[in-house]
């Protein structure tokens, strides 16, 4: 079989499916999304959807890796070609349905809370009135960007006045508010790496600095775990729950023993979690791809 992989650039993630597609027989490409050509045809021819003369409403599989950065136009388009393709039978992984899910912070928390899985307390607004009252009410917040990814762009605030010049400032970029209660930890916490029903990699993060945040992106430390039965139960049902066939799920354990659920990365980056564990994740995406579109 042949798979389309849907990316920005080629890269160490590219390079790593092409390898795990071709150690199994298969083939992929590379196809960077600027290069989708849709052509909606007179009633009686089919339309197509091509990348550089590859026709993608045929193949039976496309890998999504990543949605880039681009202007509204771009992004709504580039999703709608994948939920197109979707609905012509061609399976999408992970599905655009699960992308938009994850990557809006707000649908996550809002999902998994009504999964009944501990996710910390967050208010989501657009009014710096609103974030006002929010921080007043939380007292110690996190405000992190809505699509925000690797620890970037967030900021800690106690201090109504430095909350109040924070806001101003994000409303400038009409920017959407998303203010999570700090969750007291110990600096570590861990990503569970779910692939189908199964958790095949976890690493514990350290923050470098003995701060809240652990993100590797960051200087976060990371060495392999064995995760407990009732993580990886956690993990699985916060993929399930996204509908993401594969995910990076962000597992917080609370000073207080409440292990809360912080994000599931739909368009998850696995070079950490590799080089820690050694598993070969790109082979456990393809396997699971391959079971999939063969069923
Ligand atoms: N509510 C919180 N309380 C304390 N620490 C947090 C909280 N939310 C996130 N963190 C820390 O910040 C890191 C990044 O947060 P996350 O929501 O996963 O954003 P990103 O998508 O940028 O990785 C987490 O891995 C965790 O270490
Ligand atoms: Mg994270």
């Amino acid at each position: 079989m042949h798979v389309p992989i849907l990316s920005a650039r080629t890269g160490w993630h590219t390079d790593e499916l092409l390898r795990a597609l071709a150690a199994r027989g298969h083939t992929g490409s590379v196809v960077p999304y600027e290069s989708l050509v849709a052509r909606i045809a007179p009633r009686s021819t089919a339309a197509t959807l091509a990348a550089a003369s590859q026709q993608l409403l045929s193949a039976p599989t496309v890998l999504a890796r990543i949605v880039p950065n681009g202007s509204l136009e771009q992004i709504i388009y580039r999703v709608d070609a994948l939920h197109w393709l979707e609905e012509r039978g061609v399976k999408v992984l992970n599905s655009p349905r699960a992308i938009e899910r994850c990557v809006d912070k707000f649908y996550t928390s809002a999902l998994l809370h009504e999964a009944g899985l501990d996710t910390p307390e967050t208010i989501v607004c657009e009014r710096v009135d609103d974030a006002m009252a929010a921080v007043r009410e939380m007292g110690d917040v996190i405000v992190k960007p809505l699509f925000g990814s690797m620890g970037h762009g967030m900021v800690r605030v106690s201090d109504p006045e430095t909350a109040f010049r924070v806001f101003r400032a994000l409303e400038m970029s009409r920017a959407v508010f998303y203010l999570q209660r700090v969750v007291e930890h110990a600096g570590c916490d861990v990503r569970a790496f779910v692939v189908g029903n199964r958790v095949v990699a976890a690493i514990e993060r350290r923050s470098r600095d003995g701060g809240w945040r652990t993100n590797i992106s960051l200087g976060g430390e990371a060495r392999a775990i064995d995760l407990p039965p009732a993580w990886s139960e956690l993990a699985l049902t916060a993929a399930r729950v996204v509908g993401a066939d594969y995910a990076g799920v962000d597992l917080l354990p609370a000073s207080d023993g409440t292990i809360h659920v912080i994000e599931v990365n739909g368009i998850p980056g696995w070079s950490g979690a590799q080089k820690a564990t050694s598993v070969d994740i790109a082979g456990a995406i393809v396997d699971h791809l391959i079971v999939t579109v063969c069923d």
